[in-house]
């Protein structure tokens, strides 16, 4: 491990709220060291081992109160080099039982739009903003929200999409740390990080109002384009 690697490794244990740790060197903030290094992890397809340790933390992370209530922690899936990402709120019942994201009914529906996309699951990468189950499907609370981002934060720079699809209100609000009203937000893209993200609908909201199901399509024709891929009309 060369000392950028270190750096990186210890920076994201702080974040994970390892505080006894104590670093001083400014890895914090992004460098040409750091693009360099991130460069260098793609090419050498190092993003799956990061995803792996990464993972190794998470599946024992007992940092805030859902960790008492859970089954499993549903970390995410798919391509570690994914040019596009979909990022969903909390795992639910059927998710923390298979500790897979997007496994129950809405996970068929976005199934579905990713295969009206010309993709696949394995094409993309999917995770959600909280990492494990609110008891009875209620909203993650801030506390929960706030304790969860490093995961994300560290999977999308692991990753380095081209496009982030963020699913419904808290996906969007917790990546972004914004209080965007989703029906106003959708559609329209928007930056983290100097990665493209495109809010669109969460796909329980269109179990339960189908005639939205349009909207959705309409803000994927925007990512198909940007991508560069077919329209998939
Ligand atoms: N809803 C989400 O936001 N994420 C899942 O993984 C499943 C349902
Ligand atoms: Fe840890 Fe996130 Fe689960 Fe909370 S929700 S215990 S922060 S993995």
């Amino acid at each position: 491990m060369n000392s950028d690697d270190l750096r990186y490794e210890l920076t994201l244990l702080r974040d994970l709220g390892f505080t006894h740790l104590d670093i001083r060197q400014p890895a914090a903030t992004p460098s040409a060291t750091d693009d360099a290094r991130s460069a260098d992890n793609r090419q050498r397809g190092e993003a799956a081992e990061l995803l792996a340790g990464l993972k190794a933390i998470a599946v024992v992370c007992e940092k805030c109160k859902l960790s008492k209530s859970r089954t499993q922690v549903v970390y995410g899936e798919g391509n570690p080099n994914a040019d596009l990402m979909f990022i969903g709120e909390a795992p639910g019942r059927d998710e923390d039982l298979k500790g897979e994201p997007f496994v129950g009914r809405a996970g068929q529906l976005l199934t579905d739009i990713i295969k009206a996309m010309k993709l696949t699951r394995d094409d993309v990468y999917i995770a959600n903003v909280v990492k494990c189950r609110p008891p009875e499907n209620r909203n993650p609370e801030p506390d929960e929200l706030e304790a969860c981002h490093p995961y994300i934060q560290r999977q999308v720079e692991i990753i380095q999409p081209r496009v982030i699809v963020t699913l419904g209100r808290f996906a969007l609000q917790s990546l972004t740390g914004k209080t965007y009203g989703i029906s106003s937000a959708r559609g329209q893209w928007l930056d983290y990080n100097g990665v493209k993200v495109m809010p669109t609908y969460h796909p329980a909201y269109l179990l339960r109002t189908p005639s939205a199901k349009k909207d959705v399509w309409a803000d994927m024709k925007k990512v198909i384009a940007e991508l560069g891929g077919e329209s998939g009309t």
